[in-house]
C-alpha cells in the first residue's frame, strides 16, 4: 500500500501523547479516577469548557454517544438526529438497546441538521403513546465533514430549550470543527447553548480516550452511575486522563487538528476540477466525499486504503489525518488524476 485515506482511526497516537501515557506510569495510583491526574483534567476540562463543565473519561465514542444520552434522557425517550448520524448508523444499535431510545432519524443534504428539518419531529409531547422527543444530537464536524457554524449551533439550542429539550454534539471531530472554524472549543459548545457534549480525542492523535462532558452544572443527576453501567468506567482510569490532558493543555488539539483539514483541502485543491472527479459535499473539515468513474476507485484501492461510502452511487470518502503528508497528498491526487482520465 502506498498510503491511506481511510480513517483518521487509521492513523497512529501523537508521540507527546505516548510519552504522557508513560509519565503516567509510574508506581500505584488510585483506581477509578479517584488519581492526581484525573483530578487536574476535571479542571483543564473547565478551562476548556466553562465552570460549570464536568468531565468524566471513557473508552470510545459509542460509549460517550451513549453515556450522554443516558445522562438526560429517559428510557421512553426520543433522540433526533441525522440519518447519517454514527449514533444511527455506526453504533450497532448501542443507543436503542442500551439506552432505550427511539432515535428519530432525520435526512439532510450534508449531514447536518436545521430546525426546518427538526420541527416536524417535535410533536406529541405529553402523548403517552409516543416515545418523548428529548434530545436534538448533532455531529460537530458531522459525519459528511461539514461544519455547523455558532449561529446554526445556537438555532438549535434555542429550538431545543423551546420544548424542555437538550442539545447534543458528537464531538468525535470537535476539534477539527474549531481547528477551521478557528474558534476555541467552548465557542461552538458551551457559549452556544450545547448541553452535552462526547467529546474526542481518539480521531486527532490520542492512543484511545474520549469524554461525556456536561456543560451545565444543573445536569447529568447519576451521570456516574450510568458510565459505569454503560461499561465505560475505567479502572486505570489515568493512562486515558493522560491522554485527554495532553491533548488540552495548551490547546494541543488545535496544531493536528489543523493539519488534517489542511491536507483535506490541499487534496481538494489538487483535484477540484479534474474531469471524472465530481465532489458530492463541502470540504470543511478533513473528510472528502467524491463520485469517480466506473472502475476507478477499485483501480485506486490496489495502491491506496479510502473506503467506498456508498456502494449504490461509488461515492468514496477520502479521509486526512494529523499524521498525512503533503507528499503523500500529492501522489495520492497524481494517481487519482490519471486514473480519472485513462478510463
Ligand atoms: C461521528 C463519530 N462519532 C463517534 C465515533 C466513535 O466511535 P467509536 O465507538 O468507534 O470510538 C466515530 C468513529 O468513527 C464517529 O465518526
Amino acid at each position: 500500500m502506498r498510503g491511506s485515506f481511510a480513517s483518521d482511526n487509521y492513523a497512529g497516537a501523537l508521540p507527546d501523547v505516548i510519552e504522557a501515557v508513560a509519565a503516567a506510569n509510574e508506581g500505584h495510583a488510585p483506581a477509578y479516577g479517584n488519581d492526581d491526574l484525573t483530578e487536574r483534567l476535571r479542571e483543564r476540562f473547565r478551562e476548556a469548557f466553562g465552570p460549570e463543565a464536568i468531565a468524566l473519561p471513557v473508552f470510545n465514542g459509542t460509549g460517550a454517544n451513549v453515556v450522554c444520552l443516558r445522562a438526560v434522557a429517559r428510557p421512553y425517550d426520543a433522540i433526533v438526529c441525522a440519518s447519517t448520524a454514527h449514533l444511527n448508523v455506526d453504533e450497532c444499535a448501542a443507543p436503542e438497546r442500551v439506552g432505550g431510545f427511539k432515535l428519530l432519524a432525520v435526512d439532510t443534504p450534508d449531514g447536518k441538521l436545521t430546525p426546518d428539518l427538526v420541527a416536524p419531529k417535535l410533536i406529541r409531547f405529553g402523548d403517552e403513546h409516543a416515545a418523548q422527543p428529548r434530545v436534538i444530537s448533532i455531529t460537530q464536524s458531522t459525519e459528511f465533514g461539514t461544519l455547523y457554524t455558532p449561529d446554526e449551533v445556537a438555532a438549535l439550542a434555542e429550538q431545543a430549550h423551546a420544548r424542555g429539550m437538550f442539545l447534543h454534539v458528537d464531538g468525535a471531530r470537535l476539534a477539527n470543527a474549531a481547528a477551521a472554524l478557528d474558534c476555541p472549543l467552548s465557542a461552538i459548545t458551551t457559549d452556544v447553548g450545547v448541553d452535552v457534549l462526547s467529546f474526542g480525542a481518539t480521531k486527532n492523535g490520542a492512543l484511545g480516550a474520549e469524554a461525556v462532558v456536561l456543560l451545565r452544572a444543573d445536569l447529568g443527576d447519576g451521570v456516574q452511575f450510568m458510565r459505569k453501567q454503560s461499561m465505560q468506567l475505567a479502572s486505570k482510569m489515568r493512562f486515558i486522563s493522560a491522554q485527554l490532558d495532553a491533548m488540552l493543555a495548551g490547546d494541543r488539539w488545535r496544531e493536528p487538528a489543523t493539519h488534517a483539514n489542511a491536507m483535506a483541502a490541499r487534496l481538494h485543491d489538487a483535484l477540484a476540477g479534474v474531469d471524472g472527479v465530481r465532489f458530492t459535499q463541502r470540504v470543511q473539515a478533513n473528510a472528502l466525499f467524491a463520485v469517480l468513474p466506473p472502475g476507478v476507485a477499485e483501480e485506486l484501492q490496489r495502491e491506496w486504503r479510502f473506503y467506498t461510502w456508498d456502494e449504490s452511487t461509488g461515492e468514496v470518502r477520502w479521509m486526512c489525518s494529523w499524521d498525512t503528508t503533503p507528499e503523500e497528498v500529492d501522489a495520492f491526487s497524481h494517481d487519482v488524476r490519471q486514473a480519472a482520465s485513462s478510463s
